[in-house]
């Protein structure tokens, strides 16, 4: 087996009941804790506009209206995450987005059990971490 370099950067936002539960420390401590930098930071409430931009891929589905009115009922903190294979690694360490699934020691497993509060989003592909980190910091 090998194990090459491939330093990768990977948008995070903690959701508005990471942000009410004042959690936002005890998760940028894992990250950090894990050797990853924050690079990128900002505490900001989504309009619909950005919260649809964001969540574009889903529009339609049954969870999308209920989505959209969680993600922009409350500040969410948004950042940029540097390191080693970033994308895989944080979806790794959030756990399944369905926190009644996640594995005691994510983040979802360890902070939440109800959809759709499941604390956390982090970017699924190197698209898609392009797409988020453009929307929420290169065009602001
Ligand atoms: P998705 O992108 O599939 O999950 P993830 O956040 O793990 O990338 O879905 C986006 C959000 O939509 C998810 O975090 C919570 C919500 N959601 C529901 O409420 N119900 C569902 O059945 C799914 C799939 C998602
Ligand atoms: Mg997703």
């Amino acid at each position: 087996m090998r194990c090459e370099d491939e330093i990768q950067q990977t948008f995070v936002a903690l959701k508005p009941d990471a942000v009410e539960r004042k959690l936002i420390g005890r998760i940028i401590q894992r990250f950090e804790d894990r050797g990853f930098n924050i690079i990128e930071i900002k505490m900001l409430k989504l309009s619909k506009e950005l919260a649809e931009e964001y969540y574009s891929e889903h529009k339609g589905k049954e969870f999308y209206e209920r989505l959209i009115t969680f993600m922009t009922s409350g500040k969410i903190v948004a950042m940029v995450i540097e390191g080693e294979r970033a994308i895989n690694t944080v979806r790794k360490m959030i756990g399944n987005t369905c926190p009644y699934d996640a594995f005691p020691g994510t983040i979802r497993g360890d902070f939440g059990l109800y959809l759709p509060k499941n604390i956390i989003h982090a970017s699924d592909s190197i698209d898609g971490a392009k797409k988020e980190i453009e929307l929420f910091f290169d065009s602001k």
